[in-house]
This record gives C-alpha cells, sequence and structure tokens, in this order.
C-alpha cells in the first residue's frame, strides 16, 4: 500500500524511483554506496526494496536510536536487531562465531570480554559468501567509537571482496564528516564509492503518487485539495504519505492535516534546538523562515530579536551546523513545512 506509513519493502508499494533502485543494481559490484537525501524523501524505502530484490544476504543496522556517546553494546545491539530480522538468510553465516549466540528467533552477541565479538574479525568471516551490510543514517556513528567502526570497514574494503558496505544519511554534511572520505588522513581517504541522491518528486509525479494511493482505498480528493497538498508538501513522498495516510483514515481537511505536519516538523526542530543547547538556533530558524536570506541579514535578525550583539563565529557555527543537519540550504529551508514550522517556534 502506498500510503503504509513505514518504510517500503516491496517494489510494489514504492511509488517511481525505478530510476534509483536501477542504478543501484548497476552498481551492485561496488564496495561502497553512499545513498543521500533530504528527511522522508524515501533512502530506507529505497535501500529495503534493493536489498529485498538481490539474490544474496544483507544486514540492515537502523541506527536511527543510536545516542551520541553510544558505545559498543548499544552498536551491538543494533546489530544484533539486524541481523535477527532477517536470521533464517544468515543463519548458515553466523552460526560458528562463537561470540555470537542463536536463542531461537534472536541472537546475542558477546560485546566485553573473552570471546566478544571483533568487528574486523565479523566482516572477515562474512567475506565467506557475498553479503551487504547497510548503514541506514550513518552519521549516527560519529562519536567515541567512530575511528574503531571506520578501520574495520576500511579494512574489509581492502581484503574482502565479498563484503559490500552501504550507507545512507538524511544529516549530509554529518555523514560525509563521518566517513572522511576526501581527508587525506582518514581511514577511507580516496576509497571510491558511488553516491545515490535521492531527490524530491517533480510535481507530475506527486500528483501520480496520491492518485494512485487514493485508488488503492477507491478514494478520491477534490482537484483543490491534490494541488494544494502537492504545492505544499514539495515533492517530499514522507509527508505526501503522511497526508495520503490521514485522508484514507478519516481526515479529510487539507488544513487540519497541514497543521499536524507542521507540528510533528516542530517538534524535530525543538529537539534539535535542545539537542544543541542553544536558543539562539530558534532565533536563526525564525529568521531564515521569514525570509532574511543573508549571513548580514541574520544578524542582524538575531540581534534585533534578542537585543545583544551576536558573535560572528557563533553565527557560522550555527549556519554550517544547520547546513550540515540539511535543514537548510544557502539560507534557505530545504523541506518547506520545517519552514512553516520554524515560524512557529518560541523565542
Ligand atoms: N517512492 C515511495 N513510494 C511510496 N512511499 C514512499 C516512497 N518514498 C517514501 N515513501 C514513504 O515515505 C515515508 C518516508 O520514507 P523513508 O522512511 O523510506 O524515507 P527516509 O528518507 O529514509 O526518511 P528518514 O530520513 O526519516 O529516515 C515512509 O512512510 C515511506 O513509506
Ligand atoms: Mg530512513
Amino acid at each position: 500500500m502506498i500510503f503504509d506509513t513505514r518504510p517500503k519493502m516491496k517494489r510494489e508499494d514504492l511509488f517511481d524511483r525505478e530510476k534509483e533502485l536501477e542504478d543501484l543494481h548497476n552498481n551492485l559490484d561496488v564496495p561502497i554506496m553512499v545513498i543521500t537525501g533530504v528527511r522522508r524523501i524515501g533512502k530506507s524505502s529505497i535501500l529495503n526494496v534493493f536489498l529485498n530484490e538481490i539474490s544474496y544476504p544483507s544486514i540492515v543496522l537502523d541506527l536511527r536510536a543510536l545516542k551520541n556517546n553510544y558505545g559498543l553494546k548499544e552498536f551491538y545491539e543494533i546489530l544484533s536487531q539486524g541481523i535477527s530480522s532477517k536470521l533464517e538468510k544468515l543463519i548458515d553465516i553466523i552460526k560458528n562465531i562463537t561470540a555470537i549466540r542463536i536463542a531461537g528467533n534472536e541472537i546475542e552477541i558477546k560485546w566485553r570480554g573473552k570471546d566478544a565479538l571483533n568487528l574486523t574479525s565479523f566482516f572477515d568471516h562474512l567475506n565467506r559468501k557475498r553479503i551487504i551490510i547497510a548503514f541506514d543514517e550513518a552519521q549516527k556513528l560519529r562519536g567515541p567509537r567512530s575511528n574503531e567502526i571506520l578501520n574495520a570497514i576500511a579494512h574489509s574494503y581492502d581484503y574482502n571482496k565479498n563484503v559490500s558496505f552501504i550507507f545512507t544519511g538524511s544529516e549530509v554534511g554529518l555523514l560525509y564528516d563521518f566517513l572522511k572520505m576526501n581527508d587525506a588522513s582518514s581511514l577511507l581517504y580516496g576509497r571510491y564509492y558511488y553516491n545515490l541522491t535521492v531527490e524530491r518528486f517533480p510535481k507530475d509525479v506527486s500528483k501520480g503518487f496520491l492518485i494512485s494511493g487514493f485508488k488503492e482505498y477507491n478514494m478520491s480528493v477534490t482537484e483543490e485539495d491534490l494541488e494544494e497538498a502537492i504545492s505544499f508538501f514539495d515533492g517530499i513522498p514522507g509527508w505526501l504519505t503522511f497526508y495520503g495516510n490521514e485522508v484514507v483514515r478519516g481526515l479529510k481537511r487539507f488544513d487540519v492535516i497541514k497543521e499536524m505536519a507542521v507540528n510533528l516538523a516542530k517538534n524535530e526542530l525543538e529537539n534539535l534546538i535542545k539537542t544543541r543547547g542553544s536558543k539562539r538556533y530558534a532565533t536563526v530558524l525564525h529568521g531564515i523562515a521569514l525570509g532574511e536570506n543573508s549571513w548580514s541579514r541574520i544578524k542582524r535578525y538575531a540581534e534585533e530579536k534578542e537585543k545583544t550583539t551576536i558573535s560572528s563565529s557563533i553565527l557560522s557555527n550555527i549556519l554550517g551546523t544547520l547546513e550540515e543537519l540539511s535543514i537548510i540550504k544557502n539560507y534557505e529551508f530545504i523541506d518547506p513545512v520545517y519552514r512553516e514550522a520554524a515560524k512557529r517556534l518560541d523565542l
């Protein structure tokens, strides 16, 4: 079902994206692929559909929930979930690893002490057969453990021809900051990788998406609502899915659903501001949402609002971070739903 709000697993549920899937299939032999794109654009869906279409097994690590200062235990918890969810296909490959215990339809990983799992040896072991390991939202791997993980990946790149990696990330700047493939001092420097950037739907594809989704429920909406949804959600499939799902569940009014989407985005921005520990993020986001579209205009705006002079380096830091998080680009919001949400932030 097109309006199912979980990431899609099968091509029949995935609208369009034939080109993206073909690109991935054509690059199957590249040891590292990187899938980038803004939040809700469909990276996880494209990744899952692709991995379900290839003939050999894969492990997907859903890293979204990983905390900033995660340890090996938390990382292995996610690895064990990734393996457990495809245990049938992986059981032959992992059953001889001493650090991994199969307990019913789940696995347990020993993370410390004698016989603990060593990531490098784990990849070496997997190399007996062709396999793909996918890190979904890989920028979350940044942190005290990142070198250890990158080290294992770089080793595997060099020695394990059967193991390849896919990284996805919605915070594109942070993802590349983690991978550091263009940084001469880094472990993965100079390795070739294939990058797929997932773009938003053009208007006609958005329209086709909504019409096809409603058709699955023998429903339709007015041309006016259709146009409003297409224009407001700006070709981002996750928002279009959110809209379609609310309509088929009985909520008819566009303006009500729009409010819900904006509130969701507002929550996400508030979390970001809280994590960064500076209210100034709110001021800057607010200014950009109102159309302040240059460095000096934003500075003036924030100084007026806060009634204080603002250090240039601090402002540059904030703007740099917002770019790395793929919230803004060239002093504009990438996702119009976030722009609307930013206008409502408490200052
Ligand atoms: N091409 C598509 N056809 C049908 N549904 C889609 C498509 N692309 C995305 N979706 C839906 O949009 C939502 C977001 O998709 P998905 O989770 O794959 O995106 P994402 O880029 O991984 O998002 P995030 O950055 O939040 O992880 C999901 O509800 C998914 O089912
Ligand atoms: Mg995702």
